[in-house]
């Protein structure tokens, strides 16, 4: 079993569509160990994405990760499930995602792109610890 970290961003929230994704998650089998509903403020954003200061887009990729509210969850499922998730995201553009996928299916802007999810099992302990320390050294891999 593994864990991985997933953020249904500030437009899923908006835009009403937190069920629709997590819905996915759930149908696919993932189990919901974590939750919560959270605003996102700048200095857990720049932890949170400091791989990615510096970046030309960086200003707004914060701007809009701490605009309103996000849901911040953990997954639970198989070995590397932080893979699954990712391949049911789909491209981080998403007019490069294909069809079936949440950012194919629900979305068309890079920035505004709905959906988080940790990128290896590095990534998965990492965010894990930085979003529920309550659950650090549960198993991301
Ligand atoms: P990244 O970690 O590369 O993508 P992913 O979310 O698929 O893991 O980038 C983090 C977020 O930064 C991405 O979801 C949207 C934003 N971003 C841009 O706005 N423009 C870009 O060119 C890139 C690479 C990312
Ligand atoms: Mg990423």
């Amino acid at each position: 079993m593994s864990r991985t970290l997933v953020i249904c961003k500030p437009d899923a929230v908006e835009r009403g569509l937190v069920g629709e994704i997590l819905g996915r998650f759930e149908r696919r089998g993932l189990r919901l160990v974590a939750g919560e509903l959270r605003e996102i403020d700048e200095a857990l954003a720049s932890r949170h994405y400091a791989e990615h200061v510096g970046r030309p887009y960086y200003g707004d990729l914060v701007k809009f990760i701490t605009r309103s509210p996000s849901l911040v969850v953990v997954l639970e499922g198989p070995a590397e499930t932080w893979r699954v998730v990712r391949q049911m995201m789909g491209a981080t553009d998403p007019t490069q995602a294909p069809p079936g996928t949440i950012r194919g299916d629900l979305g068309l802007e890079t920035q505004e792109n709905l959906v988080h999810g940790s990128d290896s099992s590095e990534s998965a302990v990492r965010e894990i610890a930085l979003f529920f320390p309550d659950l650090a050294g549960s198993a991301g891999t």
